[in-house]
This record gives C-alpha cells, structure tokens and sequence, in this order.
C-alpha cells in the first residue's frame, strides 16, 4: 500500500470497525496507513476481534485509544462512545467484516461497539468482507450483503485465492490497495 503521499488525508476522520476473522491482522496495516498518511483514525473492535489482534496494537499504530464495548464509563465527552465516535467522522469503513457482523448490521442489531455506532451513523460507510469460500458463498450471507447494497452501503468485493482454513476460493479480504481506493473516493465524495 502506497504510504507515500504525506497529509493526503490529513484532517479526515476514519471510524475502523474491526471484528472476529483472521483478517483482522490486515487491519493493522490499513489503520497504520491512513494514520502516516494524516487521518486520525478511530478503530472500534468487537469481542471476537480482540482474540485476533490485540487493541495495543491498534492504538500504537493510531496513537487513539481503540472502544471494545458499549459499557464504557470513563468516556470524558459526556457522549456514549457510540455517539461519540462517529460525531465529528468522514468514513466508516468494517474491515475485515465477519458474516456475523454483516448479519447483525443488515438486521439492524445493536449488541457491540461496531454495530450499535453504526446504528447511530449516517455516513458512508464501507464494509470489506472476508471469510471462508463455503461462508460466503452461503444464501444468508449473500442476502444479507444486497440489503447492505440496498442501503448504499460500499462492499469491497472478497478476493480469490488462499484462505486461512485452507481451502481456495472468493473470500479472502480484498487487496488492502483496493480498500484504499475505494477510502480514497469515499472521503473524496464527502469533501467539501
Ligand atoms: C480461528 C477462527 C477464525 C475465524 N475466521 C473467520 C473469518 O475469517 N470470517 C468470519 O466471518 N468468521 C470467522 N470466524 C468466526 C467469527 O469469529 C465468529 O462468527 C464471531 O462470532 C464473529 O464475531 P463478530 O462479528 O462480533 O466479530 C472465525 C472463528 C475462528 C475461531
């Protein structure tokens, strides 16, 4: 990924949900990009996420301290961290988005960090997902990802190739330049 182009994003706000798939390791990199590269970056993780990628590693990469759950009394803004977090954000982007993420966003769920600030966003929002081939290819996940598609929500559409369980299909998280690309021309049609 280009980390290049210094303040191209300077002065934008990425809101990073990161939930439960091996892919989460990814993330790192992303948030670590967009951070060199100007933008303050907010990462909120879900429970499963956390057995992944530690929140230490994302708050070194973005210098924020990274919400893990929806209980947290010591936030200093006298908003809850749901509201709080995507007050003053350009771009919400779920990478990598777990088939049990999208199910729960795509039904309007509330019971994480992810989804409860999602619930209260009403900006783009982009969502990669990555999982196994058999998952993805699975009806529920499919119809799922069109009711995100019906509300304009952006899918960085899976890659093909090696997964993590061994197998070799459509379902790999897409290339994280692609991810970038697809930020880039979110945060650029949100300027003013
Ligand atoms: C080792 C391991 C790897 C997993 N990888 C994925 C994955 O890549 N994609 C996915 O959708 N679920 C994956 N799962 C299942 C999710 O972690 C599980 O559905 C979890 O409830 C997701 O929670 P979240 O959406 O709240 O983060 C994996 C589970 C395990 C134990």
């Amino acid at each position: 990924m280009n980390d290049d182009p210094q303040g191209q994003y300077e002065g934008r706000r990425i809101i990073l949900g990161v939930t439960g798939g091996i892919a989460a390791y990814k993330a790192a990199e992303l948030a670590s990009s967009w951070t060199q590269r100007g933008a303050e970056v907010r990462v909120l993780m879900t429970p499963a996420a956390t057995r992944f990628v530690t929140p230490l590693t994302f708050e070194s990469v973005t210098r924020q301290p990274v919400v893990q759950g929806i209980w947290n009394a010591d936030n200093k803004s006298g908003r809850p961290d749901h509201i709080d977090s995507g007050w003053e954000g350009d771009l919400f982007v779920v990478a990598p988005a777990s088939a049990d993420f999208i199910a729960r966003y795509s039904h309007g769920f509330g019971d994480d960090i992810v989804c409860l600030t999602l619930l209260a966003w009403d900006g783009p929002v982009l969502v990669a997902p990555a999982m196994n081939d058999k998952m993805w290819a699975n009806d529920a996940v499919q119809q799922n990802v069109e009711t995100l598609r019906g509300r304009r929500v952006t899918i960085a559409e899976p890659g093909v190739g090696h997964l993590a369980c061994g197998s070799h299909g459509p379902g790999r998280l897409a290339d994280l330049d692609e991810i970038d690309q697809l930020v880039f021309e979110l945060l650029g049609a949100t300027q003013s």
